[in-house]
């Protein structure tokens, strides 16, 4: 995966028009066959190019032969490349740095925004593994025969549509999105660890109440629950201060919705369990969900 910005690097503006070409087709066909490539670009090139330059994608393995016809389908690096193409030309982003980390449904990269700010970016790989299990929790997917290619599309615009809600109320505490493209969402990038990873902190009832804080404002004046709220979507930054960021919003519910209010005491029971375990720090979970939904002290 440290090789994305090599192969990106690899691609010519003609391999972006193919690439382009696959993606508008991702809802209607798995593999498309050779000749309606060659009908597309047949006042672009000869077939003997069209051939060429899908071999060429098909050795940097950006796209996949199928087993018996002549037909393509594009892989998920392609779609990387598409995404990264896309958002250097909406000046988004002007570089890709390393992989910083690999979650169980992403993986993510340290880049350069447009104006030199260092940014997250973030790549949807919703695998097909995990899939039966994504239909379970996730159940915003509701198309089964979709491919992975396009949950992780889905995914990825999902948690592009939370942090611009997020962000246009001002939340503290949640990234700024700096941009989205297909799968992948440009975000702040948080100089911290993860909460799973932090054992000792001095004031560990005072994080805990910052992060109730994010939660509650998201709630109360964004109308946006988490709902995948645990150890592993926190992060810690440390400057002057300890600060808590959010991360991580794709499986969001609308404060509207009728299971809003289950979701949002899920989150706070299991950010409450990992804090008493931890901390050794005795909340009680009921308390702090009548908080976040009644009171109106900050
Ligand atoms: N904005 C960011 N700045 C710095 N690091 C980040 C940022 N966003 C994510 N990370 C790192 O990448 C990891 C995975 O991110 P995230 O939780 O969003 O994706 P995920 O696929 O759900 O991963 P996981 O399954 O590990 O929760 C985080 O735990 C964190 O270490
Ligand atoms: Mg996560």
């Amino acid at each position: 995966m440290a090789k994305l910005g090599e192969l990106y690097r690899r691609l010519t503006d003609s391999d972006m028009l193919i690439l382009e070409y696959m993606v508008s087709n991702i809802r209607k066909y798995e593999y498309i066959p050779v000749e309606n490539f060659m009908k597309k670009f047949r006042r672009l090139w000869s077939q003997k190019e069209v051939i060429a330059r899908i071999n060429k994608l098909n050795e940097l393995g950006i796209v996949k032969k199928h087993e018996s016809m002549d037909a393509y389908r594009l892989k998920i690096v392609g779609l990387d490349c598409i995404a990264i193409h896309r958002l250097v030309s909406s000046n988004v982003i002007k570089a890709l740095g390393d992989s910083i980390g690999v979650g169980k449904e992403s993986i993510i990269f340290k880049g350069l925004a447009s104006n030199g700010d260092i940014v997250a970016i973030k790549f949807y790989r919703i695998g097909r593994r995990s899939f039966r299990h994504i239909t379970k929790v996730r159940l915003y997917v509701t198309n089964e025969d979709s491919s992975w290619l396009i949950r992780s599309i889905v995914t990825g615009e999902r948690e592009k549509e939370a942090l611009t809600i997020l962000n246009r109320h001002g939340i503290p505490g949640v990234p700024r999105l700096y941009g989205h493209a297909l799968h992948t969402i440009v975000i702040e990038f948080i100089d911290g660890v993860n909460l799973y990873k932090v054992n000792r902190i001095d004031n560990p009832l005072e994080i805990f109440r910052q992060i109730i804080n994010i939660i509650k404002n998201s709630y109360r004046y964004a109308g946006i629950v988490h709902g995948d709220l645990s150890e592993y979507n926190i992060m810690i930054q440390y400057s002057n201060d300890l600060k808590p960021y959010v991360i991580d919003w794709p499986q969001y519910v609308l404060a509207d919705e009728p299971r809003a209010l289950d979701v949002l005491k899920r989150d706070v029971i299991q950010l409450t369990k990992f804090f008493n375990r931890r901390f050794r720090v005795g909340i009680d979970p009921d308390g702090i969900i009548k908080h976040i939904t009644t009171s109106n002290s900050t």
